[in-house]
């Protein structure tokens, strides 16, 4: 908007400074030699003596020629000596030599002005000639040339009709100018400010946090596609992590199946081959095998079931109250005779009162299961297994506790990974799935809490984490 009316000043400027100086030019042109005839008509100064009667007369005929011409006869000094107009008007009463010298020569550059001696302080358009006698210089005729004129386009321009119509059209042209601009902007900035809050919108969807700055458009766009460009970076490398691990798994798991797979096979084939070969109890022990690879595959597929159902979100857990201390004595039994074949005590120590938390119960006792399962399958004869629930401010403290063969340093960060199998395992290795302890803590993270693990070689291992309480 400054820049528009910066403009229509500047504009308006050059062309009233162009018409003056325009005027003043065409009335120099015009009227130049007024001043040149007025000297060659009659001797106006003669021996220093100047003929009044004889300069009346030209100016009146100088005037008939251009109404507004006002004629000076000047001596070589350039003192007024004589003039056309009220005596009491002229104000000056010396003109200046060097613009009427300048006014001479041929190639002077038009317009040039001179002193008003009506008003000194405005330089007019002028005309001069020089005044001879017998060749000498005796004087210099000098005349203002359309005076009113200049005056009245300097003082009052708005009364120039050429300039009161270009001064509308520069405003018309303004305005039509600043409502195009306006409109086009408007036009622009228009689908960029649909697709900005599109982008903020979206943006806003994927994340709940929305760290833009304020400020115009293009800022918050480019802030957004920022953010956009960096989360989708992270999630690219997610992805890339998750199809590698799921890559492993894959290979993993065909391994898996194939062991017990071919096992069973080899010992059908066995069968079908040497069937009569073969004594009633090799055929027993042969089939009994067989089973037992069976059910390791079974394990094995339904472990992987779960643990994709988990990761799928397709499991939402049912939240609802319950009692730890009952869900621990029920799990327990079911592992009693287990333990008691391999003499193994088990131990449920759980407080006096209700102990009521929120947790899906199903899921819960797959967890309780899972560490029950590997605390006995991990712990030789004559060893302890020992369940405990403890009371926290707003939980309860789960833990299954073993005097088996405990974990390595080192292997203790993997046991949570898919399909991991320490070293203790390898002995048991008939219904190992490796997908266990992954099971355990993608259920105890679904319930917005995490499972810790202690465990010393030789001395035993305990498992141990939090489920809210009953508010
Ligand atoms: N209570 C425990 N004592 C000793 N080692 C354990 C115990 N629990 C788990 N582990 C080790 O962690 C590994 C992973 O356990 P898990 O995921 O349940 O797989 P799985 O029981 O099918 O082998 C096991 O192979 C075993 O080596
Ligand atoms: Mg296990």
């Amino acid at each position: 908007m400054g820049l528009f009316l910066l403009i229509g000043v500047v504009l308006a400027y050059i062309i009233r400074i162009t018409t003056v100086q325009y005027n003043l030019e065409i009335t120099q042109r015009l009227n130049g030699s007024i001043a040149m005839y007025v000297a060659a008509e009659e001797q106006l100064i003669e021996n220093g003596q100047h003929n009044e009667a004889a300069i009346k007369r030209l100016a009146e005929r100088a005037m008939v020629i251009n109404p507004t011409v006002e004629v000076y006869l000047l001596d070589a000094a350039g003192r007024i000596l004589s003039h056309n107009i009220p005596d009491e008007a002229v104000l000056q009463r010396t003109i200046p030599l060097d613009g009427i010298q300048a006014f001479m020569q041929a190639d002077a550059k038009r317009p040039l002005l001179s002193l008003d001696p009506r008003s000194p302080d405005n330089h007019k358009a002028f005309s001069a000639a020089e005044v001879r006698h017998n060749g000498e210089l005796e004087g210099y005729v000098y005349a203002i040339l359309g005076g009113q004129a200049y005056e009245q386009l300097a003082k009052d321009i708005s009364q120039n009709y050429i300039l009161q119509v270009a001064l509308a059209s520069i405003v018309a042209l303004l305005l039509m100018g600043f409502i195009l601009a306006w409109l086009m902007v408007k036009v622009l900035t228009q689908p960029l400010k649909k697709l900005t809050h599109a982008v903020v919108q979206f943006q806003q969807s994927e994340t709940t946090e929305s760290g833009l700055a304020a400020g115009d458009e293009i800022a918050v766009l480019e802030q957004a596609f920022s953010d956009m460009k960096a989360r989708i970076n992270q999630q690219m490398n997610q992805i890339k992590a998750a199809d590698q691990n799921r890559r492993d798994l894959i290979s993993n798991v065909s391994h898996d199946l194939r062991t017990p797979l071919a096992s069973v096979q080899g010992y059908l084939d066995t069968l079908v081959i040497k069937g009569d070969a073969l004594s009633d109890a090799e055929k027993t022990q042969f089939m009994a095998t067989a089973s037992k690879h069976c059910q390791r595959l079974n394990q094995l597929v339904g472990d992987l079931f779960e643990l994709s159902k988990l990761d799928s979100l397709a499991i939402k857990p049912k939240m609802e109250p319950f009692s730890m201390a009952e869900l621990m004595q029920d799990v327990s039994m079911a592992f009693q005779h287990q333990c008691s074949e391999r003499q193994i005590t088990m131990k449920v120590s759980v407080p006096d009162r209700p102990c009521e938390v929120v947790a899906d119960i199903g899921l819960m006792q797959r967890v309780l299961e899972n560490l029950i399962g590997n605390a006995v399958k991990h712990t030789e004869a004559g060893g302890q297994v020992s369940l405990k629930l403890h009371a926290k401010d707003h939980a309860f403290q789960v833990e299954v506790a073993d005097t088996g063969c405990g974990i390595s340093e080192a292997e203790l960060p993997h046991i949570f990974e898919r399909l991991y199998r320490a070293e203790n395992s390898a002995t048991s290795m008939s219904n190992s799935s490796g997908l266990g302890l992954a099971i355990v803590k993608k259920i105890i993270e679904l319930h917005n809490s995490s499972i810790q693990v202690v465990s010393q070689l030789g001395r035993g291992s305990a498992f141990t984490f939090e489920v809210p309480r009953l508010a």
